[in-house]
């Protein structure tokens, strides 16, 4: 029975372009996630868009006398170009400035306010005496009461990840002048979180296959005692208020609505594919699944704001699991934290290609502690892993192939050492479909490569090269038990390598044009003819690393 599951990839803010630590921690796990199960035949959805509404958009807009809507449609655009040269495979890549992702708030809205779980309140909020206006979310700047970071912002720390009001922050200051603002009263609406106290720590208290650091970050969050947050803001940018009175001049907050952006964005989806119902399959349905990526920076939004939002809406399904990733660093320097200090993904695309930069961020990335990019590293991945293992591998058993069979029979009999190399492609298949299962990206990289390994050793054994002089029947079990090896190899990097394994696909003469035929050591054809192959990857010269540093000082 087919599997339904939601792979819901964070909205990223649209103030700037994606750089790799974005890719890295959100969509590179995610596609491999989605790619994998589509493979098994399960029914995927895999939506994210541009978070439009942000107050780093608002901030930007204002920096550079513009209206925030052309920041954010700009950068929407970067993005959604970028992540598709990536060979991420959304079924919607959309944003929150849409119809559907706006009457879905008001929706969710409108029913919380009727089911009590919201409710009016005034509360003093940061004013600018210089700029005469309230100051929220990234609007300030201030020392977080818990860890004493000193760049916390007025809905967040950065540092211990605590979502915060602008009244804990300690010498509070407006990001844009550095003044120090007023307190003033003003009226917003509440999320009645202290409601949902008791549930949410029932419903996490048995998640054990989450990462611990998810879990125990948000199981102190609610130990702590959940307090009611406002999700209205005095702010012009932004989802209007379904009340009649007193809310003109005020939005939703960013992320009460960014969250709902999981929700809309399959709705649409839905809609455009021309079942409008579908979406109900990965969202009311109990058996479905659903997986949320994202950086650690977001953890307590997934695993406390939204599922309150979702039990308070009712029927909605809760996050499966909530799959959260720490930094990738550059020179020790967080990317999200760095301001400029980074590797842009279009700049880097604008050099290299993607799936060289798909494997080596898959190879190290920061599951369960922060992680390190180098591009030493990067480059050593490409030359020692893709070209000298896999590709190579890939070539040479191909080549032989080629040069001495115009057709490659099925043997009739196979040695010990062959029968192992069928069993390592049975085992690799395994290994690798359970780590995916688990969200252990890494350990399924390392699963598929280490066929690669055992497949270039099988052929450093059995040395076919002496076998085709002393008896070719011999030479052709061999080769036929390395197209076996990358046939498999073809499957097992598919989540990883998407268009190296179509190529591979290509090369072993399969003519259709889907990969969406299981997760199995594809059956060759029993009489197989191979054309010359092309590399599968290029190699790069060692310069790339002082070029790309040099890059980096300037
Ligand atoms: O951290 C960010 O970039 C947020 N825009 C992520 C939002 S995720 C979800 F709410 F959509
Ligand atoms: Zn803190």
């Amino acid at each position: 029975m087919p599997k339904k599951i939601l792979v819901a990839v964070a909205l990223p803010y649209v103030n700037g372009e994606p750089h790799l630590g974005h890719i890295a921690g959100m969509n590179v796990p995610a596609d491999i996630f989605a790619r994998y199960h589509r493979l098994r035949g399960n029914q995927v959805v895999m939506v994210s868009g541009s978070d439009m509404h942000g107050t780093p958009t608002a901030l930007k807009a204002m920096d550079e006398g513009v209206e925030p809507i052309e920041i954010a449609t700009k950068y929407h655009e970067i993005w959604k170009n970028s992540l598709e040269k990536m060979g991420f495979s959304y079924d919607l890549y959309t944003h929150t400035h849409t119809a559907t992702h706006k009457k879905t708030v008001h929706d969710i809205f409108l029913k919380l306010k009727q089911q009590d779980f919201l409710s009016e309140k005034t509360q003093k909020m940061p004013f600018s005496t210089t700029e005469k206006m309230f100051l929220s979310d990234r609007f300030v700047e201030g020392e977080c009461p818990f860890c004493s970071y000193k760049n916390a912002r007025g809905d967040q720390c950065d540092d211990c990840g605590r979502t915060l009001d602008p009244t804990d922050l300690i010498n509070i200051k407006s990001k844009r002048d550095g003044s120090t603002p007023k307190f003033k009263d003003t009226t917003h609406q509440f999320l009645n979180l202290s409601k949902f106290q008791d549930a949410l720590e029932e419903w996490i208290s048995d998640k054990n296959d989450w990462r611990p650091n998810v879990k125990n970050q948000s199981m102190g969050m609610i130990k702590e005692g959940l307090i009611d947050r406002a999700i209205t803001r005095d702010i012009e940018w932004g989802i209007s208020v379904p009340i009649k009175e007193g809310y003109e001049n005020k939005r939703i907050y960013v992320w009460f609505e960014a969250v709902i952006g999981y929700l809309s964005a399959t709705i649409e989806w839905a809609e455009i594919s021309g079942t409008p119902d579908l979406w109900k399959d990965f969202w009311l349905d109990e058996d479905a699944e659903s997986y949320y990526f994202q950086g650690k920076d977001n953890v307590p939004f997934h695993t406390i704001i939204w599922p309150a939002i979702l039990l308070g809406y009712g029927n909605l399904n809760l996050p499966t699991d909530v799959v959260a990733n720490e930094y990738l660093n550059l020179g020790g320097i967080d990317f999200s934290k760095s301001k400029g200090h980074a590797v842009w993904l279009s700049d880097y695309l604008s050099r290299y290609d993607p799936e060289p930069l798909r494997y080596y961020l898959a190879s190290i990335m920061p599951e369960t502690s922060d992680s390190e990019f180098t591009w030493a590293g990067y480059v050593s991945a490409n030359n020692n892993e893709l070209v000298a293992t896999l590709g190579n591998f890939v070539h040479r058993v191909l080549t032989m192939t080629n040069k001495n069979f115009e057709i490659l029979s099925k043997p009739s009999r196979f040695g010990k050492t062959d029968l192992q190399a069928l069993s390592d492609c049975d085992k690799a298949l395994e290994d690798v479909s359970q780590s995916i299962q688990d969200r252990k990206f890494r350990s399924a990289l390392q699963s598929a490569m280490k066929l690669a390994q055992s497949g270039n050793k099988y052929i450093d054994q059995k040395k076919p090269w002496f076998e085709l002089k002393s008896d070719k029947t011999k030479a052709a079990t061999t080769l036929w038990v390395g197209i076996n090896i990358i046939a498999t190899l073809r499957t097992v990097f598919y989540p990883f390598l998407p268009s190296t394994s179509k190529l591979i696909h290509e090369m072993l003469g399969f003519k259709e044009n889907t990969l969406h035929d299981g997760w199995e050591r594809k059956k060759i054809l029993d009489d197989i003819k191979i054309e010359s192959p092309s590399p599968l990857f290029k190699k790069l010269e060692d310069t790339v690393i002082e070029d790309e540093n040099n890059r980096l000082m300037n």
